[in-house]
């Protein structure tokens, strides 16, 4: 978690990190700071959002053209103005951003603090930065190389950028586990460093993504790159398709709402020459050398964190239903730390917004040490999930930024589906009919979900009954009940209401305790093969007084004469439902989270991009 931003050019610095910081707000927002230097290094930071940030800076000289900048998710030491980035170093001519976690900076400190330093805050960066000085005290040397010395003793995740007081036209920056790009403008006039590509891309389209252990510095206008042992790196410099639109809010209120908005175009985005029906036509281009890994794998694991995790569980459905491939879904973070039986003929795929999570990232390392198979599905271009992975496939969903994740689950689900038909024309496992029946129906996604859009009015009403529960339970059967999961995570996530995820028949195995005329109950009941069986489950709640809301396919008569409102969604084979099925809950829980007065875009305590474990 966390942003970091670092600038060197022409323009005002602090105008430049400003906005980077506000473009990062999505990774962690405990405090943001930014530090200077314009005769002598000067730190600005509080506590709070940007905008906090922003009211201390006001009417002070902030005109530098140098400086980096820091939006903080808190983990060692709580949200404080003292814990807020940059730190100083001792004699306060260094200043430091760091994203990432030090596990050994306990030792560090201690030895730190028996030669004489003393720390403003309880950081783990304050710590690693004094340790750097300290090198470089000691063996009176460049501070780049008093940086390598460090990263060889550091334990843990970072990405940093360095500014000295005595080095006003110098940056520099190192990672390992947490991501940082670099780009370059114009006539290398300037250069921009940040988390993502999200602060640069009105800047320049030419970014170099640093890999782990490597440092960078930028002096004097010129980018040297080198590895922790100090053998030099010739960078590539890539092209970012990214354009500026896709990072704004466009007229809406929240980002979160554009997002859900987009879904039509950003699963036409996603299946783009990817799938054509008519000419039986299905593949993902990532997957090439691969494929043969994948059509005979012994078992598919699928590892992923949160709304991620939920689109996995779908995947199960599908792969099984569809290839007869066995699959396992894993929480990243769980099968990282137990000792999963993991074979040469497993495939392991990653799936991950923001290609950074740093459980899913260990659990690709695991797996591959065991000689899996490694595919990712990501969103973010030339993150590190999509690099360590031996080939994958982009979710194409565009920048995702509210941090309640929609668009990237109904992509993520796309790709998935894809993926699985691809396998089954390979493998033949589907006969052709049912297999051109699926391929038109994929087609056909954007414009159903755009039909499912038109339940928003009916869902702010719904929203203004509702808007005071304590709890909520979702519940669904087969492919809908991964879509309850979601459901209730999206509500609890924005809204800060207790909400759960039921298989629907599970129910009468504890939640069935807890419903009476209080208890708001979402059942998302389409018409798939559970159809009667949930027409009973919804029954059950209604014997004991629950407020039904029902997701039904379009034409239903029945579910809507039984429950309390029913919202409709275009009939689509049960296996692409959740697509479809999952945009009502997507609109529910945010108007229940607007009229609750909540920060949509960025609940309390949670961040976009888990980079801690
Ligand atoms: C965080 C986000 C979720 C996301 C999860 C996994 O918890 O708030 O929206 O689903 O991380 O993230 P990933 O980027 O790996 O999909």
């Amino acid at each position: 978690m966390c942003g970091i931003v670092g600038y060197v050019g022409h323009r005002n610095a602090s105008e430049v990190l400003i906005k980077g910081l506000q473009r990062l707000e999505y990774r962690g927002y405990d405090s943001a700071g930014i530090a200077l230097i314009k005769e002598g290094l000067h730190v600005f930071k509080k506590q709070g959002k940007v905008a906090e940030l922003q009211k201390i800076i006001e009417g002070k000289d902030t005109t530098a053209t140098i400086g980096i900048g820091h939006t903080r998710w808190a983990t060692h030491g709580g949200p404080s103005d003292g814990n807020a980035h940059p730190h100083y170093s001792s004699d306060k001519k260094l200043a430091m951003v760091h994203n990432g976690i030090i596990e050994n900076y306990d030792v560090l400190k201690k030895e730190l603090i028996a030669k004489g330093h003393t720390f403003e805050s309880e950081t783990d960066t304050e710590v690693f930065l004094h340790f750097i000085e300290q090198i470089q005290k000691d063996n009176n040397i460049a501070l780049e190389e008093a940086v390598r010395i460090a990263l060889n003793e550091v334990i843990g995740a970072y990405a940093i950028v360095i500014v000295s007081e005595d080095a006003p036209d110098q940056l520099i920056a190192a990672r390992k586990g947490s991501p940082l790009v670099i780009g370059i403008g114009e006539n290398k006039s300037e250069y921009f460093l940040a988390s993502d590509a999200t602060p640069i891309v009105e800047y320049t389209k030419d970014v170099v993504y640093i890999n782990d252990e490597e440092v960078a510095v930028i002096r004097g206008g010129e980018m040297k790159i080198t590895d922790i042992k100090n053998v030099e790196k010739t960078p590539y410099i890539q092209t970012l398709e990214m354009e500026l639109e896709a990072i704004e809010k466009g007229g809406y209120d929240h980002f979160m709402m554009k997002e859900i908005m987009e879904q039509p175009r950003s699963v036409a985005d996603c299946l783009r020459g990817r799938v054509i029906a008519d000419q039986m036509h299905v593949k993902l281009g990532g997957i090439r050398h691969k494929m043969k890994d994948l059509m005979n794998a012994n078992r598919i694991i699928i590892a992923a964190c949160g709304t991620s995790w939920h689109a996995g569980l779908v995947a199960e459905y599908i792969i099984e239903e569809f290839t007869r491939i066995p699959v396992e879904v894993e929480y990243a973070s769980e099968f990282r730390y137990r000792n999963p039986i993991i074979r040469e003929d497993d495939v392991l795929i990653a799936i991950s917004q923001s290609g950074e999570t740093a459980d899913t990232l260990a659990a690709i390392e695991l797996a591959k040490s065991k000689g899996a198979t490694i595919l990712g599905v990501c969103n973010v271009v030339g993150s590190s999930i999509a690099r360590s992975s031996d080939e994958g496939a982009y979710t194409h969903a565009g920048p995702e930024i509210g941090v309640a994740s929609t668009k990237a689950f109904t992509a993520q689900l796309t790709v998935l589906t894809t993926m699985a038909l691809m396998i089954a024309k390979e493998k033949q496992t589907l006969p052709e009919e049912t297999l051109h029946k699926l391929l038109v129906d994929l087609e056909s996604i954007p414009e159903k979900i755009a039909e499912a859009l038109k339940c928003e009015e009916e869902i702010k009403k719904i929203s203004e009954m509702y808007k005071d529960a304590q709890n909520f339970l979702y519940l669904g059967r087969g492919y809908n009940f991964p879509v309850a999961l979601e459901g209730a995570l999206k509500l609890k996530e924005i809204s800060y209401i207790h909400a759960e995820g039921y298989p629907a028949a599970e129910m009468k195995h504890g939640p069935i305790a807890l419903i009476d005329e209080e208890m708001p109950v979402a059942f998302i009941a389409t018409k798939d093969s559970s159809y009667e069986k949930i027409v009973s489950n919804i029954q059950e709640v209604k014997a004991r007084k629950g407020k039904v809301i029902a997701i039904v396919t379009k034409g239903d008569t029945l579910i809507p004469s039984m429950v309390d409102h029913a919202i409709e969604v275009p009939d689509v084979h049960e296996a692409l439902m959740p697509m479809v099925s999952v945009i009502p809950l997507q609109l529910l829980s945010y108007y229940i989270a607007v009229l609750r007065g909540c920060d949509v875009d960025q609940p309390r305590n949670l961040a976009k991009s888990v980079t801690v474990e």
